[in-house]
């Protein structure tokens, strides 16, 4: 990761070469930048906007036509032509791309010193964005022009550009401009920094990654906070699903790519809420991510960058797909779903797109709300279901919360007991609290007595029924 924590990165403005010969003079129309070598001394050091502003209050005072200052004329002071005599080549990248390709570039601006950094939208600074992987950072430019003089990024001058799209499904781009003799070589450039890029700087790829709601759409590193198997009560048959499904894309994938049966799978967890879908998503996405990268979507960004995602992962190597509550952005034709969530599910698993090495965990209240496509097979080849636990795994999902508990004082046999009868507040539950009521539970309890839970505290909690959220009642105005 050579582009970590790279500071003051150099402006606009040319710099002596000394690895490559001068650039060639500014085009006939052009008149001479004023950011004479002289003049970019005496800024150095300054921040990006006090250069600038000096910069064009020279232009003013000179008359010089600040050639350097707009995109264009950056573009044309380095190459010596106008800009619509050059050639353009030009690329779009996903948001992974765009960050491993900056980090390509900056690499080569930090081995060519004779490259000059300029602007790629007129008055604005060549910008730099931090990504923060796990106390770690990596500073990429993401929208700026580089000037390489001939003999460094290329065997000919060329100037390449990385610029945010805000308004186009593709995050980015990568642009490579050269004089129109020397397409070949811009051509080979891209090539070049696209193959390093995807070779060297998989700076996601392993991680847990969220994503945004916003076109375009970013992948923010995250953490899954700590948690295993051990944390949740599920019942065996359901480890084994998921076993099942998950090694689909770890221990038999060979055989699957070899057959030619795909590596990609869904699992669709279904269950009322509370009964730990979310949790069992989170404990399968722990413990796969390192091996796989893990893009967590929830339902207010799968409604709008569901697409983008998937084409995401075609560089994040394989991948799990977590996509929270699926049927609040999917719906069911027959009752009259419309929109673009649903196309784009359907495209992206298992239809006209094609992924590989993807697993989809979704989960969902409500499974006979999906579109009968939705839950075809080879979209989710597996649907688990969750039931809230039965009397015994109530009372070991307390075990589990109150696990931290000290014991009671020795009996007269000289057994420890644990302070609370977790059977006895199990069995005084309702039939169908779930997992999420019987933290509720603990959490009221503690609230109430903090460390000092006893058998009797807890089942005043269940009887008072305060675990539940009771809908307001009275006036209010
Ligand atoms: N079987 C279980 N064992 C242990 N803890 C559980 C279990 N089920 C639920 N919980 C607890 O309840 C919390 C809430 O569960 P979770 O968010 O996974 O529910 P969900 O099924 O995703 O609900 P929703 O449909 O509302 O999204 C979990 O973080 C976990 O602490
Ligand atoms: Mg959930």
């Amino acid at each position: 990761m050579d582009a970590r924590r790279r500071d003051g990165p150099r402006q606009t403005g040319r710099v002596p070469t000394d690895d490559a010969p001068a650039a060639p003079p500014a085009a006939a129309t052009a008149t001479p930048a004023p950011d004479a070598p002289a003049t970019t001394a005496a800024l150095d050091g300054e921040h990006p906007l006090v250069r600038r502003s000096l910069e064009v209050l020279g232009q003013l005072l000179t008359g010089a036509g600040g050639s350097s200052s707009t995109a264009g004329g950056f573009v044309e002071a380095h190459l010596g032509q106008p800009h619509t005599s050059l050639v353009l080549e030009r690329v779009a990248l996903t948001h992974t791309r765009s960050v491993s390709v900056g980090a390509v570039v900056a690499d080569l601006l930090a081995a060519h010193p004779s490259a000059v950094l300029g602007p790629v939208e007129d008055g604005e600074a060549p910008t730099w964005t931090r990504i923060d992987l796990d106390g770690d950072h990596v500073s990429v430019p993401t929208s700026a022009a580089v000037a390489f003089p001939a003999g460094t990024a290329a065997d000919v001058d060329v100037v390449v550009q990385l610029s945010r799209s805000e308004f186009d499904p593709d995050p980015a781009s990568l642009r490579v401009l050269a004089r129109p003799a020397d397409h070949a070589a811009a051509r080979a450039l891209v090539d070049e920094v696209l193959a390093t890029a995807r070779r060297d700087k998989g700076f996601f790829r392993g991680r847990v990654l969220h994503a945004g709601a916003r076109l375009p759409l970013e992948l923010q590193p995250t953490s899954l906070g700590p948690g295993g198997r051990e944390d949740l009560v599920l019942p065996a048959a359901v480890w084994a699903e998921v076993d099942a499904a998950t090694s689909a894309l770890t221990t038999r994938a060979d055989v699957l790519r070899e057959m030619g049966l795909g590596t990609n799978r869904g699992v669709l967890l279904a269950g009322p809420p509370g009964v730990g879908k979310s949790a069992l998503s989170r404990v399968v996405a722990r413990e796969m991510a390192g091996a796989f990268t893990v893009v967590v979507v929830d339902a207010a960004a799968a409604s709008s960058v569901l697409r983008q995602v998937y084409r995401e992962t075609a560089d994040l190597g394989p991948c799990v797909v977590v996509l929270e509550d699926v049927d609040l952005y999917l719906g069911d034709r027959r009752a009259g779903a419309r929109g673009t969530a649903l196309a784009d599910f359907l495209a992206v698993l298992d239809g006209t797109e094609v992924y590989t090495d993807v697993l989809t965990l979704a989960s969902t209240n409500d499974p006979a709300a999906l579109d009968a496509a939705v839950t075809r097979s080879a979209r989710f080849d597996s649907t688990i279901t969750l039931a809230p636990p039965d009397r015994a795994a109530s009372a070991r999902i307390l075990d589990r919360y109150l696990g931290r508990l000290p014991a009671a004082d020795a009996g007269d046999d000289g057994e420890q007991r644990p302070r609370v009868d977790t059977a006895a507040v199990a069995a005084a539950l309702p039939a169908g609290a779930t997992g999420a009521d019987l933290r509720e539970v603990v959490r009221r309890a503690v609230l109430d007595h903090g460390r000092d839970l006893t058998t009797e505290r807890l089942l005043r909690v269940v009887a008072d029924g305060r675990w539940k959220a009771e809908p307001l009642t009275g006036t209010y105005l």
